[in-house]
């Protein structure tokens, strides 16, 4: 290129060609910026280069623009004895994505501070930032960048704060970091940095937080780190460091916080540990291999609220001086070897009464032994934790337990307690877990312990408690866990117990002697994964509703006095692992669903009475995995299951022959030769007459006459095909173009499992609905195909203009375009219907599957909401979710459905308020929830929620400006809009100023 006669400084055109050859892609941009800042200082053109690598979704530097003066952008600060330089920079929390640190903000050299934390910044930190000699504060934390912290940063001698928490940066602290004698605060905390601590760092003598914790440090702590006079907060947990602590350490009078927890190290605490750090309150040493005693004179440290020493070898008893630590919030020393035998090794028990501020109490797993003391009920009334489990304690639960009404775990579970429950347990109304399994308690189980509504976690298992399962059971409706196995309760299953919709981990009422049959209601548990009631005495059949609890994956009823066959609603169970039912007295034939359920992989029906062919696919095909002894009446199955072959070929007896074979051969044939008449008969029967078929409501069309309105279901009538159906346009009037006789059909696809439901559904739905802006079902067909097939049709009236989908995203060579009045029209009409379906029948329908390719358009673009193949009319008369769950696995359609209905399956009319709201933001943004741009916790609302701070204009669909562009002057907004967006705008881009 010849130096052209140039109206700029040399400089700056310099950059502005060097630039040109970097970014090829961004020339046109690039080149732009650098013509439109020839004026201005270089700080701005590092600063536009900066912004030119970043994609701001966010609109946060729309203020970045040549006609704003420098000192005027958002984030910019400018000095004030030099205005045009920039001190200080900062974007924190401003969602600048798809760039980088640019190493042209080490250009800026009169920045005082750099804040970009909480972005999504990538790339590498810039060594660049190294020649900001006046930097005192660089925050970069929250971020994606990558590669390892650069040696060079140690040469910004005034950095007070380095903050690169939450990033992905690798390799070994630079030992350069020891020169930055100004520092106070280092935070490194999380990222993958490896290697040792350099111990320069101990040089930093004005150090008052150090967090390089969640890393993967080795080695040892050095020696050094006693030697930060102000240091406060030390955080090295969880990374791999081993070794001693450096006695140093303890000497550091400073200190507030110490972590080391999920380390290797080991070692003892020096019993006058604390003697020296007289402001600590945080200390946190869990998950290392640390042994000895626990410090007796922690007293001396009277500020301490936070001990955790749990997972460690301590041993030896706890020393009673903890309860002299008045500001004492949290004790957790479990999974140690701590021991108590004598009344006088629990004495801590009673000092830790005069911690009025003790939330959390943790002794869990140790070797505590000897009598429960029943100070334990004079702990503060604060405390809302308290576990001794897994101990060996004796004694009795003390009867004053009621006293710590905050409780809201009680856990002393896997211990030697005996006696029975304390009847003031009832009065911990916020109770949440509940554990006192595997203990000799005894009597019965509190009637009042339905009080406890709070409770999610109820296990009452391996004990010696008797009577009935009080029915207040029932009323615990947050429960999400209950185990009274194991105890020699007596009487029936209340059927109340099945009322606790919540129930999801596991019922466990095995081995004790319940009697009667299984209520029906355990139907109710839909989000039950595991029943277990095996050896007890239940009686009577299996209740068919267990079918109903459809996410169940384990079943164990082995050893009871079952009886009758298995139901076959069973097969509703898709997601079944492991069936028990041995030992009962079960009978009737092998069911074949048992074959076809693919998760299954442990069937034990041992020593029933079932009788026939063992099948030989599914899991019938593993010897190891099923289980049939004892069933003197079956045979056949895979060889492994040593069962006699069901042959027919024992000739020897004729009339077993004749028994086994002949009389149901004919008994088949007969049977066979009447269905085919039947068959026959039905479908000449429907071709004759076309209103065969009556579902209530409703006129009734033949086959034939769909068939014939279809052109024989021909692809060219055909408009769109779903899951359980496609959808073909047809002309009832026969070979008369009349317009009036045009319909849409809807085909149920009845292979499809669910098709069959989703019409009944559909036909429910629609039976008494009528509204303008709900599209008008016409007439059904239940009637046989030409084939002899069931057939299901649907008949709806037809929609010339198709649905909101083909104008939202109109295939490439389609003039298709909705004005925003039209758009705004079409969603009144959509919010109209919803509300008539919500608010104006006789119960509540929640439609379930809103989205715009339902949204179907008539002839004046009027909105008519279709296929109801997923709506659910909420009974009981109101809409409260509780009353309508439903586990028919996942509703609607990824994007459009609210997120609880894949997590929890309730169904409700606000899962279509949060679907309409996609609705709007789609037909305002033109882009689908789905669309391939929402990755990485991006998605749709978020996208829209970002712009409505200023850049509400960056996301609306560019359809919507065709007109205003072309039509009137542009406002304001929308040439702000075509400027830093829209590429195919000449005006703005001028690589001919440049070379000529
Ligand atoms: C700015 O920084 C870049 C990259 O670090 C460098 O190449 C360029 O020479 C600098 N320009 C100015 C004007 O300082
Ligand atoms: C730090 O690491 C621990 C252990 O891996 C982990 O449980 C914790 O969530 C991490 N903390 C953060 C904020 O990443």
């Amino acid at each position: 290129m010849q130096a052209p006669s140039c109206p700029f400084p040399r400089m700056m055109r310099a950059v502005a060609l060097q630039c040109l050859s970097v970014w090829l892609c961004s020339c046109a941009t690039a080149a732009s910026l650098a013509v439109l800042s020839s004026s201005g200082p270089a700080d701005e053109l590092n600063l536009l280069l900066f912004k030119s690598e970043l994609s701001d979704p966010a609109g946060a530097l729309s203020s970045w623009n040549t006609s704003n003066p420098l000192c005027r952008w958002r984030g910019v600060t400018c000095g004030r004895r030099h205005p045009e330089r920039v001190v200080a920079l900062n974007l924190n929390s401003s969602h600048l994505a798809g760039g980088r640190v640019s190493p042209f903000l080490g250009n800026l050299t009169f920045l005082r501070t750099l804040n970009l934390g909480d972005n999504d910044l990538g790339g590498q930190v810039p060594p660049e930032l190294g020649r900001l000699s006046r930097l005192q504060v660089l925050n970069l934390s929250l971020n994606a960048l990558q590669g390892s912290i650069p040696a060079a940063l140690g040469r910004c001698t005034k950095l007070r704060v380095l903050n690169l928490r939450n990033n992905l940066l690798q390799g070994e602290i630079p030992v350069q970091i020891g020169s930055l004698e100004n520092l106070e605060i280092l935070n490194l905390f999380a990222n993958n940095l490896s290697g040792q601590i350099p111990p320069s760092i101990a040089n930093l003598s004005s150090l008052q937080t150090l967090n390089l914790g969640n890393n993967t440090l080795s080695g040892a702590i050095p020696s050094s780190f006693g030697c930060m006079p102000h240091l406060s907060l030390l955080s090295l947990q969880f990374n791999n460091l081993s070794g001693l602590i450096p006695p140093p350490i303890w000497n550091i009078s400073s200190l507030k916080g110490l972590s080391v927890v999920g380390n290797a190290l080991s070692g003892t605490i020096p019993a006058g540990a604390f003697a020296n750090l007289p402001l600590l309150q945080l200390f946190y040493m869990s998950y290392n291999q640390f042994h000895g005693h626990v410090p007796a004179i922690l007293a001396n440290s009277s500020e301490l609220q936070r001990i955790e020493l749990g997972y460690n070898f301590f041993s030896g008893t706890v020393p009673p001086e903890v309860g002299g630590l008045q500001n004492l919030e949290s004790l957790a020393l479990s999974n140690n070897l701590l021991q108590a035998t004598t009344p006088s090794d629990w004495n801590f028990m009673s000092t830790l009464s005069n911690c009025s501020q003790l939330q959390y109490l943790d002794l869990a797993s140790n070797e505590l032994g000897g009598m429960l003391p029943s100070s334990i009920s004079n702990l503060s009334t604060s405390l809302v934790y308290l576990s001794l489990s897994r101990n060996r304690i004796l004694g009795n639960i003390p009867e004053r337990i009621g006293n710590l009404l905050q409780l809201q775990v009680l856990s002393l579970e896997n211990n030697l307690l005996t006696g029975t429950l304390p009847s003031s347990l009832s009065i911990l109304t916020n109770l949440g877990d509940l554990s006192l399994g595997r203990n000799n308690l005894s009597g019965s189980v509190l009637l009042t312990i339905g009080n406890l509504t709070q409770l999610s976690n109820l296990y009452l298992g391996y004990n010696t408690f008797s009577g009935s399962i009080p029915s207040t059971v029932g009323n615990l409706a947050s429960l999400l866990n209950i185990d009274f196995s194991t105890n020699n309760l007596t009487g029936i299953i209340p059927s109340s117990l099945f009322n606790i919709s919540t129930l999801s981990l596991g019922l466990d009422l095995s081995y004790n002697c319940l009697e009667g049959s299984i209520p029906s209601e355990i139907g109710n548990l839909k989000n039950l994964v595991e029943f277990r009631a095996a050896s007890n005495r239940l009686s009577h059949e299996i209740p068919p509703t267990l079918g109903d609890c459809e996410i169940l994956q384990n079943i164990y009823l082995q050893n009871n006095f079952l009886e009758g066959s298995i139901p076959p609603l069973l097969s509703r169970l898709k997601g079944l692992e492991i069936l028990d039912l041995s030992s009962n007295k079960l009978s009737g034939q092998m069911p074949k669903f048992l074959e076809d359920l693919n998760t299954l992989h442990y069937l034990n029906l041992s020593f029933n009475n079932f009788i026939g062919e063992v099948p030989f696919t599914g899991i019938f095909t593993n010897a190891t995995t099923v289980s049939v002894q004892g069933n003197d009446k079956l045979c056949g199955g895979i060889q492994d299951l040593h069962l006699p072959p069901c042959s027919f070929e024992s000739s020897k007896k004729n009339k077993l022959l004749l028994k086994t074979i002949i009389i149901p051969l004919v008994a088949v044939l007969g049977v066979i030769f009447l269905v085919f008449f039947l068959l026959a008969w039905n479908k000449q029967r429907s071709n004759r007459n076309p209103s065969t078929a009556s579902i209530q409501g409703y006129p009734s069309v033949s086959y034939l006459t769909l068939a014939k309105a279809t052109n024989g279901f021909s692809t060219a009538n055909l408009l769109g095909s779903g899951t359980f159906g496609s959808v073909y346009k047809g002309n009832l009037g026969g070979d008369r173009g009349d317009s009036a006789n045009i319909v849409a059909i809807k085909v149920l696809k009845l292979q499809t499992p669910g098709a069959l439901k989703s019409f009944t559904v559909e036909c429910e739905a629609i039976r008494n609905t009528r509204h303008r802006n709900l599209v008008k079902i016409m007439t059904l067909c239940s009637s046989i195909d030409s084939k002899g097939d069931d057939f299901k049709a649907i008949v709806f009236e037809f929609m010339p203009n198709g649905s909101l989908e083909d104008w939202l995203h109109p295939d490439q060579n389609e003039e298709k375009h909705l004005d925003l009045l039209k758009r705004v029209s079409i969603l009144l009409d959509v919010g109209y219907a919803l509300d008539y379906l919500h608010s104006y029948g006789a119960a509540p329908i929640a439609h379930c599957d809103l989205k715009p390719s339902n949204v179907l358009l008539d002839v004046d673009l009027v909105a008519h909401v279709g296929d109801f193949g997923l709506a659910r009319i909420l009974t009981e008369g109101n809409s409260f979710p509780q009353n309508s769950t439903s586990s028919m696995g996942f509703r609607g359609t990824i994007g459009y459905a609210a997120p609880e209905y894949g997590a929890g399956n309730v169904i409700s009319i606000q899962g279509d308020v949060y679907s309409y709201g996609i609705l709007i933001l789609e037909i305002v943004t033109g882009k689908r929830p789905t669309d391939s741009m929402f990755i990485q916790g991006l998605n749709l609302h978020k996208y829209a929620e970002m712009a409505i701070h200023g850049g509400v204009m960056d996301v609306v669909d560019m359809r919507l400006f065709s007109h205003i562009k072309k039509g009137s002057p542009a406002t304001d907004d929308s040439s702000t809009f075509s400027r830093t967006y829209d590429p195919s705008d000449e005006r703005r881009i001028d690589c001919t100023d440049l070379t000529s």
